[in-house]
């Protein structure tokens, strides 16, 4: 039987598992709904945009109602607008609409990216925060390899397939949905709003060991300070938030996530492949996250950053060396594609939900998350829009691109290194003292 704490953030990681299948299930829509409407590339682009656009702004807007609601009753509407979009999706046949459903589950994505590890972290016991809130990231990376799996599976359904494919989402949301009922309020966040009554019974059944000094320590996390995110003490967490959520997607990791089949037919596939492929990529990110998982805690989260960067500066090096001789390229972009998601599981993507929402302190953190989730998405908004263009307009688009991954995953290395604190096993509030913001 799991544990109170380990039950609760499973079910708010939920959250995560829609994120990521939301994410990742259009890759197999994209070119029917580009006939059936007769979308020129500008407007396929559009379309498949309207949900990162969504994403930017889910993140942005936040951190508002998540500080005056309550982190639950944030998580409810989030699975709502999941519910809503997979039925929209599904059955409507005007363009506009579907754009405007696929928009609003941007909008859950983006506002769960921050919500989701935030009320985490704010339930964890110390010692097993990491692995609970990367229980988060192993939801994301679940709902990826789900979404390549039920697109390859539906592919022959004919013309009704991507309607199936976005679709099905409608059964975990709805999962999400009932589940969410169940979880309290986070106890920071009543703390927070003098609800201390409410507070004292959940952080008891967290398994809190001294309740009277938890939320000693949570009060005065806060008496001194406004909550306004933008002052010279934050500077420090502002700073790693946001480099680390620019890096993480200048690792290139959504562009060959989104376009994973058009790599592999570029890679010489034919197209029963190209949507196979990506299933195998889809497991091997879960695989390796997994690992990450059960290590996060013991290795911290600086190690893992440092593997993972060496790994992928290796293997986007070999991708982009195989993209300049199309000859050999076939087989070896599987292999090193699969070697570079291996070390991206087990680095940025399992530390990056992780340290942004235990980073800042409590006074400022749903503002803080909202940062580096908006920095996040704004970066893969960028990323996975000019790597189709910039492939397509030369030969060598896949050259460059790689080279310049690896180039960045080079200087992420050295921020790692050099700058980067570690946060496993404090207290949140003891990682606001030692980024000395008193
Ligand atoms: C991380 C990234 C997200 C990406 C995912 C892939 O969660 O933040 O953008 O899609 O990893 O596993």
């Amino acid at each position: 039987m799991l544990s109170y704490p380990v039950r609760i953030a499973l079910i708010a990681a939920l959250g995560g598992f829609l994120f990521g299948f939301e994410t990742a299930v259009i890759s197999g829509a994209e070119k029917t709904i580009m006939e059936l409407w007769s979308l020129s590339p500008f407007w396929l682009g559009f379309t498949v945009a309207s949900s990162l656009i969504g994403t930017v702004l889910g993140s942005l807007i936040v951190g508002v109602p998540a500080r005056i609601h309550g982190r639950k009753k944030v998580l409810l509407v989030i699975a709502a607008l999941y519910i809503v979009s997979a039925i929209g999706c599904a059955s409507i046949s005007a363009w506009l609409l579907f754009v405007l459903f696929r928009f609003s589950a941007g909008v859950a994505v983006g506002a769960s990216s921050v919500v989701g590890p935030m009320y985490i972290s704010e339930i964890s016991p110390a010692h097993l925060r990491g692995r609970l809130a990367g229980s988060f990231q192993l939801n994301i990376v679940g709902g990826i390899f789900i979404a390549y799996l039920t697109n390859f599976l539906f592919v022959d359904m004919g013309d009704d397939a991507w309607r199936w494919m976005l679709g099905i989402m409608v059964i975990p949301a709805a999962l999400f949905g009932i589940l969410l009922r169940t979880i309290p309020e986070s106890p920071r966040w009543l703390i927070l709003n003098n609800r201390e009554e409410e507070a004292i019974p959940i952080l008891h059944r967290l398994q809190e060991k001294n309740v009277t000094g938890a939320i000693q320590s949570i009060k005065e996390s806060v008496k001194t300070h406004q909550e306004n995110l933008f002052q010279k003490r934050y500077a420090k967490p502002i700073i790693y938030a946001v480099l680390l959520a620019m890096f993480n997607q200048l690792s290139g990791i959504n562009a060959i996530l989104y376009y994973a089949p058009r790599i592999f037919e570029l890679a010489g596939f034919d197209k029963a492949q190209a949507y196979l492929q990506p299933v195998y990529i889809g497991a091997a990110n879960l695989l390796f996250t997994l690992l990450a998982m059960t290590v996060i805690d013991k290795f911290g989260r600086k190690r893992l950053l440092i593997i993972g960067s060496v790994g992928m500066i290796v293997f986007l090096a070999l991708t982009a060396y195989a993209f300049r001789d199309p000859e050999s390229l076939g087989g070896n972009v599987l292999i090193y594609l699969i070697g570079y998601i291996a070390f991206f599981a087990f680095s940025q993507g399992a530390v990056i939900w992780v340290f942004i929402s235990e980073i800042f302190p409590n006074s400022v953190r749903s503002q803080g998350g909202a940062l580096g989730s908006f920095t996040h998405w704004i970066m893969a908004a960028i990323i996975s829009w000019t790597f189709p263009i910039i492939v397509s307009g030369s030969k060598m688009g896949g050259f460059y691109s790689f080279v310049f991954y690896s180039v960045m995953m080079l200087l992420h290395l050295l921020f790692v290194w050099k700058m980067m604190p570690e946060t496993k096993g404090r207290s949140l509030e003891e990682i606001q003292k030692e980024l000395g913001i008193e």
